[in-house]
């Protein structure tokens, strides 16, 4: 994992709380940076100070008791990831249900961050059907549970209930985190669809949201790659990346062609408009004056130009089809790229805006390989592994 990594733990009110001070140790001495939000339960098994001393910080325990307004989000927009430990039942029914009661549950309401349970509580607390009915609920919002274990419990029992250990939550908190294998590689991607001006008002535009391509550039990041985004959208919150942003295919193109020789691979996602007017009019048309007849030219086309760039890096392209990918397979011989991905945007779960996709790889020798539907963040990952087994068989 590498350092620096922000760590919010949620500390809930059981017996175990006093072993989140492990873990928040084991969490820094792994290079990660750890904030503390506890419930007002929590309190009564471990002290806030404790948890100051260990990390530097003074934990969240209330919503409004603190010098930041908004201590929830200010943690959980902060966050790469959180952990819950000890988590209770009533932790994880509140959590199941989203339940915003307190500081530790409006904090991962209010965070896109990768979550981590580790459930602490009596074995009969834990066989309840509510409880197990809640844990498959958390599994299902793809929660990764670590524990229980199953040992000695608060007042002498034994059974299953017992938190996991620190090194072993820590573990599953690091496991989150992908591998760096794209560490060294220089990446550039595009997204979102260009603007070409009508006049100061209007454009020609396209529905692409900039999903497919944002899931790139954050994929690759987080996989270690040192990453451009060109793009005509909002990049994603990620101060890692170097995010330029342009309107049209003219300053797409040339962000691009600048950028090209010095990257190790290109994904050309962004869904770039073939025609724009001519003449943009400086001042707003009027309805009065009747329907404008607007001349167009064709754009620059970006992907071939880095194709001609020298060196040139290893191109994928991709192609938004409509109705059928019989096309597919001839545009990536024609364009001449390393890898296309074609989609079929007419077909449930793969449209512009849609969190899912399903592609089909092009390879350059023609071969192919058919995706199942997924998020696009799945998509994202399994072009970069694509990209990657090109590379190690060049
Ligand atoms: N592309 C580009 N420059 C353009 C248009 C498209 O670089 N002016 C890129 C896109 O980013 C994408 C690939 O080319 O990676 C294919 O886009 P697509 O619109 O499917 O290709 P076209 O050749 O324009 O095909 P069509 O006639 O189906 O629109």
């Amino acid at each position: 994992m590498p350092a620096g990594r922000r760590i919010v733990l949620g500390v809930s009110g059981g017996i175990a709380a006093y072993k989140a001070a492990y873990l928040a140790r084991a969490l820094i001495e792994r290079g990660a940076s750890v904030r503390v939000v506890m419930t007002d339960t929590a309190q009564k098994f471990i002290g806030s100070a404790t948890f100051s001393a260990i990390t530097g910080h003074v934990p969240v325990t209330g919503l409004f008791d603190q010098e930041d307004v908004s201590p929830h989000t200010s943690l959980g927009q902060w966050a790469d990831a959180i952990v819950i430990a000890p988590a209770t039942a009533a932790t994880i029914s509140r959590l199941a249900h989203g339940e915003s009661s307190n500081a530790l549950i409006a904090t991962i309401l209010a965070s896109t961050a990768p979550v981590v349970v580790a459930p602490a509580m009596h074995s009969e607390m834990w066989d309840q059907p509510s409880t197990q009915a809640n844990i498959t609920t958390l599994r299902d919002f793809g929660y990764t549970i670590v524990g229980p274990e199953t040992g000695p419990l608060a007042g002498g029992d034994v059974g299953v209930g017992r938190m996991s250990e620190p090194y072993d939550i820590a573990d599953a908190v690091f496991g989150l985190f992908p591998t760096p294998d794209m560490a060294g590689l220089s990446v550039l991607v595009t997204s979102g669809g260009t603007r070409e001006a009508i006049d100061p008002v209007r454009y020609i535009g396209n529905r692409s949201s900039g999903k497919m391509g944002n899931a790139l550039a954050s994929n690759a990041s987080n996989r270690g790659a040192d990453v451009t985004l060109v793009t005509t959208q909002e990049g994603p919150q990620d101060a890692a990346l170097e995010i330029v942003r342009v309107e049209t295919a003219d300053d797409m193109a040339k962000a691009v062609w600048e950028k090209a020789p010095l990257v190790d691979v290109a994904v050309l996602a962004a869904a770039v408009a073939d025609f724009a007017p001519r003449n943009p009019s400086t001042t707003k048309l009027r309805r009065a004056d009747g329907a404008p007849k607007i001349e167009l030219v064709a754009t620059p086309d970006i992907l071939a130009g880095v194709n001609e760039s020298n060196p040139r890096p290893l191109l994928v392209g991709f192609a938004a089809e409509a109705g059928s990918l019989d096309a597919a397979a001839a545009k990536a011989a024609a364009k001449g790229v390393d890898l296309l991905v074609a989609n079929d945007i007419q077909k449930t779960g793969s449209g512009f805006g849609s969190v899912t996709n399903e592609v089909r790889f092009i390879f350059r020798d023609g071969s192919t390989r058919d995706l199942d539907l997924m998020s696009k963040d799945d998509v994202a990952a399994r072009i970069w592994d694509a990209v990657l087994q090109l590379r190690s068989e060049s």
